[in-house]
């Protein structure tokens, strides 16, 4: 499985032979749906260009101190990445990581961040299996960085035995499986996004500005998970993650049949949809035409998906989004007790923010407990979000409960 899709993989190239195999590294990332940066070493400038490392990435690449320009790039790509991968790590870039050093961009920036490490060894067989590197290389793994081969066989330098970088396409697979994770393995996860279209005429619409982009990324989310995901989507112009089943709908009572055709053994609702509060009374047949009078057109309150899934007999458990302008926690707590649900998952919404950007910051509260996730990636708060849940889902009965006198979905 591929769970490479929109994933900021930060690639360090470093000085070894093996250096000439980042061009399809970063070649591969991408067709595997990942943005890649590079930040190469200076060593590195001798085997590979940054030109090829650049046009084949699309992004900048950086390498000495004098490509920082912020002065906060290095903390800025540590911030940024996803995962970081060093391929090839020369013997001399490990004994530095190994050792805390930060003297140049790549070893600061591997200071730097919180994103898992992971680096593919490359070097002559006796320079792997010299005690300085290997004790280097223990440091590293008992610190949790990651260690991908090397591979034994020929070697560039005419020897034979361990040294060799894994091929591109296994690394791609390993940074690949580093995000799966089975913490909602075997359970069915049904999730709303994006905003619905209520018709006026057969040209004309109610709508929001929800991108959808939220409701996809915890669709990705839970496909990493392990959960068998069902998506059910108003109009957006997102393709769906890999491994997701896709519903589109147009209106709210579009969405609301959909997803409860869903329903059957679900186990997890997600209602992340920016879904008509009101929808027009009467949508008409025809164009209205344009009248010099004051046109009024009466609304009715359209379908509470989220309160209908909670009110069901035997139901899934629930979470349902908030998107406020203010009061943001008094709203989400209220919301929570009006609907049913055992968490809610706030958003403050308004200019640059919520909708159609993508970073967000999310607020979630349970019975008994909250937790602010401060901005990020809408991708990366997915997976926070989704970790969060299973933590609690997981707790059961004890982790989440609706509030009374709604009857919990016995998991
Ligand atoms: C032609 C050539 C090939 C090299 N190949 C490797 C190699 O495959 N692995 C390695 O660890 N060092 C290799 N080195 C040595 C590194 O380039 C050297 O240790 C350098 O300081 C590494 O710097 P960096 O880790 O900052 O990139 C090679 C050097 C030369 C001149």
């Amino acid at each position: 499985m591929n769970f490479m899709a929109k994933k900021r993989i930060l690639l360090g190239v470093s000085g070894g032979i093996a250096a000439y195999k980042s061009a399809e590294l970063v070649r591969r990332l991408r067709t595997a749906g990942a943005v890649v940066r590079v930040v190469m070493t200076r060593s590195a400038k001798e085997f590979v260009t940054a030109t090829t490392l650049h046009t084949l990435s699309g992004e900048p690449v950086w390498s000495d101190w004098s490509d920082d320009k912020s002065g906060m790039d290095h903390i800025e790509l540590a911030r940024w990445a996803d995962r970081i991968l060093i391929a090839p790590a020369t013997a001399d870039t490990l004994a530095r990581i190994a050792h805390g050093r930060a003297d140049d961009l790549l070893t600061a920036i591997c200071l730097a961040t919180e994103a898992p490490l992971a680096v593919a060894p490359a070097m002559n067989q006796a320079m792997w299996n010299n005690k300085a590197t290997q004790a280097n290389v223990d440091t590293l793994r008992e610190r949790g960085v990651r260690v991908w081969g090397p591979a034994t066989g020929e070697q560039a330098c005419g020897e034979t035995g361990p040294g060799r970088m894994l091929e591109p396409d296994a690394l791609v697979q390993r940074l690949s499986d580093s995000f799966a994770n089975g913490r909602l393995a075997g359970l069915k996860v049904v999730i709303t996004a994006g905003p619905t279209r209520e018709p006026v005429d057969p040209v004309r619409y109610l709508s929001n500005r929800s991108s959808g982009k939220m409701g996809y990324a915890i669709a990705q989310a839970a496909h990493e998970a392990g959960a068998q995901v069902e998506l059910v989507s108003g109009p957006v112009a997102l393709q769906a993650p890999d491994g997701v089943t896709l519903t589109r709908v147009e209106s709210a009572s579009d969405m609301f049949r959909a997803v409860m055709v869903c329903l059957e053994d679900c186990d997890l609702f997600i209602g992340a949809a920016a879904v008509a509060d009101y929808r027009p009374v009467e949508p008409q047949a025809r164009k209205i035409k344009k009248q010099a009078a004051e046109l009024l057109l009466r609304l009715e309150p359209a379908p509470d998906i989220l309160a209908a899934v909670a009110a069901l007999k035997s139901r899934p458990v629930c979470i349902g989004f908030a998107a406020e302008t203010e009061n943001l926690q008094e709203y989400a707590q209220k919301k929570r007790m009006q609907k049913g649900v055992e968490m809610i998952v706030a958003n403050r919404v308004g200019a640059g923010l919520g909708f159609e950007t993508d970073d967000n910051e999310l607020w979630l509260v349970w019975e008994g407990g909250s937790r602010w996730l401060p901005k990020a990636p809408k991708t990366r708060l997915a997976c926070q979000l989704i970790e969060q849940i299973a933590d609690l889902y997981l707790k059961q009965p004890s982790g989440l409960k609706a509030p009374e006198p709604h009857a919990k979905h016995s998991a």
